[in-house]
């Protein structure tokens, strides 16, 4: 539901599981597909993506208040860091970025302060349900905090900022503006930015606040140009914290002199083995929604996955889904990206469900014979686009391979995430090894231990990545030939 204000342009978008009843999108997808039982888990994950809570947006977002990361936190690059940000009345930030020489932020290398101010703007077009804003910065120090990590910043700033001379660790320097460029710095995160409350069970009047802020481009080298189109792990509000949340604490109460120290967990060997599902309705760049449905058969090493693509932010109404098979094979621990592991995925088989009329149409405009069966595209009816080598209106294209970036972790309750690699931002495809993401998206959860057997019935999909580049290239076309309206 909506509900528009008057003077200012404020609405606020509400929906909870609860409304999704009688013809709702969701209970259609059901419908068309036949669960077995085995994956009943899964298909719950996947109907319940808040776990019950009710989520509400808020726009424009009051962001006032101090917000910090959940966990430690893997960018392009890579780098690891944990973010602690206030956002004051009077429009004005101060934004701590703690960077890390390893991979659970258990060794801080340098902080940067940020301060600035920032100003909301409009609603977002492009990605619906966030906001658009701007940002001056009005400084930014940095402070060292090991011997080494001086050394190393100070020879990597060495050609572009001036007056460095020898830096000492716990003293905080002012940086100039260059010597941000040198560190492919920007706080360009602050132009996009989406709050959500969800309101738990347990703690009606209390909810949860999470504030996520745009995502950060995957090439260094256009960091400073990217104005983002997806989002980065959320920070959590502090006021009304998840009270499991032990690294949120940690992180509230530090700061440039006393960076986050995180404790050490065991690390997990990735097995991919059993069903994987998504938590939360995931945003990509270039305007995609979508939910993911993965499972892996570890003895004979194949892989079905399944992606739910959405026109909206809360993932119910849905534009079209794709199954997608093929092999995979597991590579080394990467020596790029420390606690990450290398995979090989092929997809060979696809088929494709358009769910809207949108969807349809541009599946049925499209000429030649580079997608099914040219002109036969109904809503809610599959076609297996193998025999035409994918599908050429989606930008999908058979056989195709991926350089993938796995990594499993547990949540406060003990579940399995599976994080894969973050796409390249530029909608390219990681379809080479030195393309292989250095990052990841957000995670999904082990739904199933078991493998489970659905193929046949009406869907399948893929790990990850892909389905973006198809869901990019499907947007951009429905934007250029108009159909969204
Ligand atoms: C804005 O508010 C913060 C926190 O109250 C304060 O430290 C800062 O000086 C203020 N800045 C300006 C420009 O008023
Ligand atoms: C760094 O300085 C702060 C205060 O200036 C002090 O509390 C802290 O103990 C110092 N840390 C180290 C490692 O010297
Ligand atoms: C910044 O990006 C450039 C590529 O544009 C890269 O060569 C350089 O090493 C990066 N600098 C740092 C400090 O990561
Ligand atoms: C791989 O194993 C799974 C489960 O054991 C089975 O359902 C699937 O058909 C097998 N795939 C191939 C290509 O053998």
């Amino acid at each position: 539901s909506f509900i528009t204000g008057s003077d200012t342009t404020v609405f606020r978008l509400i929906w909870s599981q609860s409304d999704c009843q009688g013809s709702s999108p969701r209970l259609a997808l059901e419908k068309s597909l036949v669960w077995p039982s085995k994956d009943t888990q899964c298909l719950h994950t996947l109907k319940h993506l808040q776990n019950g809570a009710r989520i509400t947006v808020q726009m424009p977002p009051n962001i006032q208040g101090h917000w910090v990361s959940t966990s430690c936190e893997v960018r392009p690059g890579p780098e690891f860091i944990t973010r602690s940000y206030r956002f004051f009345h009077n429009n004005t930030f101060q934004a701590h970025q703690f960077y890390y020489a390893d991979d659970q932020c258990t060794a801080p290398s340098y902080t940067l302060l940020i301060r600035g101010r920032l100003r909301l703007r409009q609603a977002s077009w492009i990605i619906r349900g966030g906001t658009e804003a701007d940002y001056q910065i009005h400084g930014t120090r940095l402070v060292c905090h090991s011997a080494s990590a001086a050394r190393e910043l100070a020879q990597r700033l060495k050609h572009s900022c001036r007056d460095l001379g020898s830096w000492l660790p716990n003293v905080s320097y002012e940086l100039w503006s260059d010597c941000g460029c040198a560190l492919n710095f920007s706080m360009h995160e602050l132009q996009l930015l989406r709050l959500e409350k969800q309101y738990l069970h347990h703690s009606l009047d209390q909810p949860l606040e999470e504030l996520y802020l745009g995502d950060i481009h995957t090439e260094a080298a256009q960091r400073m140009l990217y104005r983002p189109s997806s989002y980065q792990p959320a920070l959590q509000n502090t006021q009304n914290q998840d009270l499991s949340c032990v690294v949120c604490r940690i992180v509230s109460s530090s700061d440039e002199f006393d960076p986050p120290v995180l404790p050490l967990r065991p690390e997990l060997t990735v097995t991919l083995r059993g069903q994987w599902a998504s938590r939360r309705c995931e945003v990509r760049p270039a305007v995609l929604f979508l939910t993911r449905h993965f499972i892996f058969h570890e003895d004979n090493h194949t892989w079905e996955g399944h992606y739910y693509h959405y026109s909206d932010p809360a993932c119910r109404h849905p534009t079209f889904s794709l199954f997608a098979r093929g092999r995979y094979s597991r590579g080394l621990r990467s020596t790029r990206v420390m606690g990450g592991t290398e995979f090989v995925f092929r997809v060979s088989q696809m088929r494709v469900t358009p769910r809207d009329l949108a969807s349809t149409s541009l599946l049925n405009v499209f000429n030649g014979n580079g997608c099914g069966v040219q002109g036969s595209w109904q809503v809610g009816v599959e076609q297996d686009v193998t025999p035409t080598n994918g599908c050429a209106a989606l930008g999908l294209r058979l056989p195709h391979t991926e350089y993938e970036l796995f990594r499993l972790e547990r949540d406060a309750g003990g579940r399995l995430l599976l994080f894969n690699g973050q796409r390249p931002s530029d909608g390219s495809s990681p379809d080479r090894p030195e393309r292989r993401p250095s990052s990841y998206q957000t995670p999904l959860v082990q739904c199933s231990a078991a493998g489970g057997q659905r193929s046949e019935v009406s869907a399948a999909q893929r790990p990850s990545s892909w389905a973006g580049d198809l869901a990019a290239a499907a947007v951009w076309s429905l934007a250029f030939t108009g159909f969204l309206g």
